[in-house]
């Protein structure tokens, strides 16, 4: 999760350094490689010159399709995109995709879909049955190739994921138009904590122009959905009374992370007091297990160990230890699942509110913080690796010492309650992984 990058995160092993970063999350990746490689240039052809120079005069003469994010580079990539050709054929897919089995089955459209907790979310409601369009606009913050694999997993289960960006009010107008969503489940967003350091904009960008965007469009559809969002942990900011209740005081955001999850959840109580949209939002506590995110704590660790590399672990200023509530991934599916059998549905129709609607807010952590060190020498046991470890003072860039979870209004409302320890969750994580990034070595050494 987001707090938890921060804990270790030494600037380095965060998967994507400024240079690879483009802050507009929706860019033509391939493309752009291509452009800039050097070593490719000299094999260029007088056409493929003309090409690239043919291309680069799309990019400076298309207009931004969106004003906010002031990135013309946004267009080219829909003239580009094989995905959404937008046709007939393609909306059949999109129907099929969203169709239930069964008549009481949800139709869901899952955002951000292609990320870790997205698709996880999306497997289980396509496994009990409920229909589940999936949107994500494969952004670059972490390993694209992550993504791809994660959308492979999704469409052998029959989940569509139309590549696009939540601001896109034509594409979702679209959406809409072609299937009734009964819910949303929103995880679309930018997440970590020190990157906001480096590309503040696309905080705003996702977190904030995106999640208006897709209130909008829920806002105008006709019957409205029920929302669920991904909140973070990271409200509580500097709150030091722990375990952190839903009560305690958000309003001081220790990231710009924070800032924008806080601004969702005032943003979702305009939207359910002016259009009487159904919205929950969940505070998730460092979400990790298999195809997780790569620049979180856990997943690098596991990467830098095997490789023989030293890790940073954050401690206190006084030298005390670092701790997250860390929860596995099939725990917050389970709450998340539960948080959407349990909305109202909203109230409003066509932009219209006919009456109060449901605003709910939930923890959903595992209630046993865990020391950073702690962390590690389960790895060292799961790798059997013995780690370089180099203690370091935590910057003061984000990261808040200590996070810890009071779920009893989940469970008492939701009925969550999660199973999995830090010990169990980190073997089938490193299971996974060992599995997924073995198999690819083993090809690309051909
Ligand atoms: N993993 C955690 O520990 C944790 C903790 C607290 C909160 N959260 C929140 O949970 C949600 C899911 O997190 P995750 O760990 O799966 O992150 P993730 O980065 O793996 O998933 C987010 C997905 O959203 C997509 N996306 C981003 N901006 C988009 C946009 N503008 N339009 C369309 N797609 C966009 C990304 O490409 C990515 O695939 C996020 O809202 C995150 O802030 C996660
Ligand atoms: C946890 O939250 C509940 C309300 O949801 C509250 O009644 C209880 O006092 C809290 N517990 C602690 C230890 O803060």
């Amino acid at each position: 999760m987001t707090q938890l990058k921060p804990i270790l995160t030494h600037l380095d092993s965060i998967p994507s350094t400024p240079g690879k970063f483009k802050p507009d999350k929706s860019s033509p990746y391939n493309l752009y490689r291509l452009r800039f490689h050097p070593t490719l240039f000299p094999r260029f052809t007088l056409w493929s010159f003309f090409f690239i120079f043919f291309i680069v005069l799309l990019i400076f003469f298309s207009s931004p399709t969106n004003p906010t994010t002031g990135n013309s580079r946004r267009s080219l990539k829909n003239s580009l995109s094989p995905s959404p050709p937008l046709g007939p054929n393609w909306e059949r897919r999109v129907r099929a995709s969203a169709r239930p089995r069964s008549k009481t089955g949800f139709t869901v459209l899952v955002t951000g879909a292609a990320g870790f907790v997205g698709t996880h979310v999306s497997l289980g409601l396509k496994r009990r049955g409920d229909g589940v369009l999936g949107l994500d606009n494969f952004n670059q913050y972490y390993d694209v190739g992550l993504k791809k694999a994660r959308q492979g997993l999704l469409e052998r289960s029959g989940i569509m994921v139309v590549e696009g960006d939540i601001n896109d009010a034509v594409l979702l107008r679209k959406l809409f138009d072609a299937v009734a969503f009964t819910h949303v489940m929103h995880m679309a967003a930018q997440a970590g904590v020190r990157y906001a350091m480096q590309n503040p904009g696309s905080y705003v960008h996702s977190n904030i122009a995106g999640f208006v965007s897709l209130l909008e469009a829920c806002k105008m559809a006709n019957p409205q959905p029920s929302i669920v969002w991904a909140s973070s942990s990271s409200v509580y900011g500097l709150n030091s009374k722990v375990p952190f209740s839903e009560k305690d005081r958000t309003d001081q955001p220790a990231s710009l992370y924070a800032a924008t999850k806080k601004a969702g959840e005032e943003i979702a109580h305009t939207y359910n007091h002016i259009y009487g949209l159904s919205i929950t939002g969940l505070r998730f506590f460092t979400v990790y297990g298999p195809w997780g995110r790569p620049d979180m704590a856990y997943f690098f660790f596991t990467k830098d160990i095997l490789r023989g590399k030293e890790i940073k672990i954050f401690e206190t200023s006084d030298h005390g230890s670092v701790a997250r509530d860390f929860t596995y991934v099939d725990d917050v599916v389970m709450g998340c699942l539960a948080a959407l059998d349990t909305a109202k549905k909203s109230t409003g129709s066509g932009g219209k509110k006919k009456g109060a609607a449901q605003l709910r807010i939930y923890n959903l952590g595992n209630t046993k913080p865990v020391p950073v060190g702690r962390l590690v020498s389960i790895l060292e046991k799961l790798l059997k690796v013995k780690a370089k470890k180099k203690v370091i003072q935590m910057p003061r860039n984000g990261d808040v010492p200590f996070t810890h979870a009071n779920i009893t209004l989940a469970h008492t409302e939701l009925g969550y309650k999660p199973t999995t320890d830090l010990e169990m969750g980190l073997k089938k994580f490193v299971k996974w992984y060992v599995s997924y990034y073995g198999s690819k070595k083993k090809k690309s050494s051909w």
